[in-house]
């Protein structure tokens, strides 16, 4: 395992997921009635963005950097999820910790609301225990993503969320989550499933939507957003996210949020952005 999400805590893939993601809190939240939420790729939580890897990387200077900067006026959304950030840092200094999402499900639930994390990575699911071990409705697991959603569903709590968001280093990541999404489905069917995925190569994601249509999902929003033409090679061109089971409406909140973060975040004017149903 290589891969250490502090080098690219606030980028723009962490910007586009993490709205979406306060988002889909927020929708959860409107009923009066608790949720659970689930995150098998928790990372850490918390990110320095002083540290030495995140100012190797400079990824958040295109990313998070660009929407703190912006002084005009700003989507509702855009502004809740600027301010969990502002809660994480001192009021009038710089922001310098930027806040996972795992960490935003902690600022957005309630203490009726039970939050899973889980991260396999050693040090990093150390840093999260150390982030969250006093919250007594968050639950910590170090096992592998795909075991520890068959371990935890269904839930106790029959209203959930499960955001799904591997790094993508091993080659057959997109085929583990099919694999992994029937039996998911099965146990916990009503849940609503946040799937991350990365647009580098336009034919491997052509492939993954196809293969997600095959499971016949009878409801399935998917957003990308890319901020170099999607078919550019060698580099991260997009962020994508597959929604299953959305919360109503959800839709109509994000595309305004969407048109407005792709003219942040694109990088002159390239790319472009999309909400459709599978
Ligand atoms: C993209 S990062 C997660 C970022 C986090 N969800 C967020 O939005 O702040 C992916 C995380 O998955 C962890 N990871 C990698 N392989 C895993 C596996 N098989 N099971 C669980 N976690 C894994 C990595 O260590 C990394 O922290």
């Amino acid at each position: 395992m290589n891969y250490r999400h502090l080098y690219h805590a606030g980028n723009f893939c962490d910007v586009v997921k993490h709205c979406i993601l306060v988002s889909l809190l927020q929708s959860f939240a409107e009923k009066d009635k608790p949720y659970c939420y689930i995150d098998t790729h928790a990372g850490t939580g918390l990110y320095d963005l002083e540290s030495d890897e995140s100012t190797k990387s400079g990824e958040w200077q295109e990313g998070i950097a660009k929407i703190l900067a912006e002084t005009s006026a700003i989507p509702q959304l855009v502004a809740d999820y600027v301010a969990c950030i502002r809660q994480c840092n001192y009021s009038d200094g710089p922001i310098t910790q930027y806040p996972g999402s795992a960490y935003l499900a902690k600022q957005l639930m309630s203490f009726n609301d039970s939050i899973m994390l889980n991260e396999l990575h050693p040090e990093d699911a150390h840093l999260l225990k150390n982030t969250f071990a006093s919250d007594p409705r968050i639950a910590i697991h170090q096992q592998d993503a795909y075991q520890i959603l068959k371990a935890l569903l269904p839930p106790a709590i029959k209203r959930g969320l499960i955001l799904i968001d591997p790094p993508y280093e091993h080659p057959k990541e997109f085929e583990k989550i099919v694999a992994a999404l029937p039996l998911a489905l099965k146990r916990f069917s009503t849940g609503c499933y946040a799937i991350w995925y990365p647009i580098k190569d336009k034919r491997a994601v052509k492939k993954f939507l196809d293969h997600i249509k095959a499971l016949n999902l009878p409801n399935v929003l998917d957003i990308q957003l890319n901020i170099l033409p999607e078919d550019s090679r060698f580099q991260l061109n997009g962020t994508g996210m597959l929604i299953i089971n959305p919360p109503w409406q959800v839709e109509q909140k994000l595309e305004p949020v969407l048109a407005w973060l792709w003219q942040k975040l694109s990088i002159n004017g390239q790319g472009s952005y999309k909400l459709e149903k599978l």
